[in-house]
C-alpha cells in the first residue's frame, strides 16, 4: 500500500503556500508515496482578512479537519511565524487535536516541519524549534533535513531561508518577496527526504 504524507500548512500570503508545493513535488518524486497538501481552518473574520490583504485560499488544497490526520503516515506541518512562534492559526489546529492526543493517534508518525518569516533574524529558528513541543506531546517523530541537502546549505553567497530544522523563505518586510530558487529546491529536497523517511518507516 502506498505511504500517505499529508502537508498541511496555514498562510495568509501564500509564501507557505508555495513552499508546500514545491515539497509535494519533491515528495510525489518517490515511488509509492501518495501526497496530499491541506490547509488548516482560518479563524480570523473576512473583514479582518479583508483589511490584511491577504491572499484567497487555495481551493486546490482542501481544508482538514484534525480527525483527517490520523488517516496519514506521515505529515509535514507549514506555517508563517508570528512573534518568532508558528501562527496562532496553525495553533488553533493543533489545539484542536485534544482526541488524537487522547488516542495516541498520531504516536510514532514522522513529522515534519516547514516555514516563512518576513526577516532574517524574525524565526527561522525558534518557529521551528517552539513547534517541537506540539509533535513531543503527540508523540511524533520530528524529521529534521539536518545538512542532507549538501553544499548549498553552507553557501553564504545569497540570502536564504530554510535551516536544519525544514525549509524556509523569507516573505520580506512587506511580504513581497518570493521564495528565491534555493529556498525552493530545499523545500523540494524536505519532500523528498521525508518522503523516503516516511516510506521506510510504513515497511516496519
Ligand atoms: C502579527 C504578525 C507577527 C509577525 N511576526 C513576525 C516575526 O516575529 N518575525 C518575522 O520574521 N516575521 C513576522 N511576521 C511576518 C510573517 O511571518 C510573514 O508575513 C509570513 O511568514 C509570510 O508567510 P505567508 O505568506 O505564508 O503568510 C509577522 C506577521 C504578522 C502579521
Amino acid at each position: 500500500m502506498a505511504t500517505k504524507i499529508y502537508i498541511v500548512y496555514y498562510s495568509t500570503w501564500g509564501h507557505v503556500a508555495t513552499l508546500a508545493e514545491e515539497i509535494k513535488k519533491g515528495a510525489d518524486s518517490v515511488p509509492d508515496v501518495e501526497v496530499t497538501v491541506w490547509r488548516v481552518p482560518e479563524t480570523l473574520p473576512e473583514e479582518v482578512l479583508g483589511k490584511m490583504h491577504a491572499a484567497p485560499g487555495r481551493e486546490d488544497h482542501p481544508v482538514i479537519t484534525a480527525s483527517q490526520l490520523a488517516e496519514a503516515d506521515g505529515i509535514l506541518f507549514g506555517f508563517p511565524t508570528r512573534f518568532g512562534m508558528m501562527a496562532a492559526q496553525m495553533k488553533a489546529f493543533f489545539d484542536s487535536t485534544g482526541g488524537l492526543w487522547q488516542e495516541g493517534s498520531l504516536a510514532g508518525k514522522p513529522a515534519g516541519i516547514f516555514l516563512a518569516t518576513g526577516t532574517q533574524g524574525g524565526g527561522q529558528e525558534t518557529t521551528a524549534l517552539t513547534a517541537i513541543t506540539q509533535l513531543t506531546h503527540h508523540g511524533m517523530l520530528f524529521v529534521p533535513v539536518g545538512y542532507t541537502h549538501g553544499a548549498g546549505m553552507f553557501a553564504m553567497d545569497e540570502v536564504k531561508g530554510g535551516s536544519p530544522y525544514g525549509s524556509g523563505t523569507f516573505a520580506g518586510k512587506d511580504g513581497g518577496r518570493t521564495p528565491s530558487d534555493a529556498e525552493l529546491a530545499l523545500a523540494a529536497h524536505q519532500g523528498k527526504y521525508f518522503a523516503g523517511i516516511a516510506k521506510k518507516l510504513n515497511a516496519v
